[in-house]
């Protein structure tokens, strides 16, 4: 059965690429597009800073026609700022708007946004109703278990949130306080999903790495979707990998090294169309270890990169890197 949100069909069983601060930017979301993420989201965006018109959280706001279904995820600890945010960011015309109820970095979760609404509901539950009334969007929401092992809330939240209006619930398997440690755990996740109370789809997010615990999680916890983020860093083909998993139960053929040389290398492009030479170059450089991770005696090559200047040179790398017979993949195996 297909998944709804508002008007959105996202098809059956879809894989949203998670919300990163300095990770999913158009660039990234690119090459995500391409590799078979279904929904995707901004990186979170300050209430604050759209308010003040500051220029860093505006740019935050572009998005694509290609990119859609496409969400504009916000954050803060005010219940009227968060409103007049709404209302910016459905100007930016966005598929939907999501908000975040998870962040459980000190400066945002201390100073009252992110997963610290988690310890009161009361003032989550306001703060929606105020973001849902400054959209015509449909609204979700991405948020923890709870905030900490003993107050494990997530499932008076889902039902409140429910009731102000959001139209799907992202839930990441820890609390605040596991910040990104430990396993993430899904068994709550399952409880809301399959309580008969709760119509919205729920998505699980938290350590989705490979298509065998894709299927696995899938089967064993009957969520509506899932949500990837890390595994999906360097690794755009993580979708496709696990769709051809669910569809056949078999594995697809890894990203040969050319196929990984090309993602990086349109992500680059996209870096600079995007942000300029200078910072468009600069800002790639966090990229280059994870596309080719694992890849043994690429260390010489990896200094190149991180250290190159401009387009010119990084293209004369990357032409180098697949010439080089180093790093050519293995012919297939023919059967006599
Ligand atoms: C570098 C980084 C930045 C993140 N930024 C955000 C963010 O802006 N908004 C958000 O809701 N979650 C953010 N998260 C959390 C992820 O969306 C996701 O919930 C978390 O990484 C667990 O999923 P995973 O195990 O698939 O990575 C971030 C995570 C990482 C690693």
């Amino acid at each position: 059965m297909s998944v709804q949100i508002g008007n959105i069909d996202l098809g059956e069983f879809p894989l949203l690429l998670a919300p990163m601060e300095d990770v999913s930017d158009p660039p990234f979301r690119y090459v995500c597009k391409q590799h078979g993420a279904d929904m995707m989201y901004t990186e979170f965006i300050s209430s604050e800073g759209l308010i003040r018109d500051a220029a860093k959280s505006l740019k935050k706001l572009d998005i694509f026609e290609y990119e859609r279904p496409i969400g504009i995820q916000i954050f803060g600890s005010d219940i009227e700022h968060m409103r007049e945010a709404s209302e910016i960011s459905t100007k930016a015309n966005p598929d939907l708007i999501d908000i975040n109820y998870g962040c459980p970095v000190k400066n945002v979760a201390c100073r009252g946004a992110g997963a610290s609404l988690l310890q009161d509901i009361d003032k989550m539950v306001a703060m929606t109703k105020a973001v849902v009334e400054g959209t015509h969007l449909p609204v979700t929401v991405k948020t923890r278990l709870g905030w900490d092992d003993n107050t494990k809330n997530v499932e008076e939240v889902a039902m409140r949130l429910q009731d102000v209006g959001i139209k799907a619930l992202t839930i990441h398997g820890r609390t605040r306080s596991q910040m990104y440690k430990g396993q993430a755990d899904w068994s709550l996740i399952s409880k809301i999903k399959k309580n008969p109370l709760i119509q919205i789809p729920i998505f699980g997010n938290g350590d989705i790495d490979s298509p065998e615990k894709a299927a696995a999680w899938r089967l064993e916890y009957g969520v509506d979707g899932m949500m990837i983020g890390r595994a999906a860093i360097g690794y755009p083909w993580i979708f496709r990998e696990i769709k051809h998993y669910f569809a056949t139960g078999e594995h697809l053929e890894k990203p040969t090294f050319a196929e990984r040389i090309e993602a990086c290398r349109t992500h680059l492009v996209k870096s600079i169309e995007w942000k300029g030479p200078k910072t468009g170059v600069f800002e790639m450089r966090r990229h280059y270890s994870n596309y080719f991770k694992g890849i043994e005696n690429f260390k010489e090559y990896r200094a190149k990169l991180v250290t190159a200047g401009t387009f010119d040179e990084l293209d004369d790398i990357l032409n180098e890197l697949e010439r080089n017979p180093r790093f050519a993949s293995p012919a297939p195996v023919m059967e006599v």
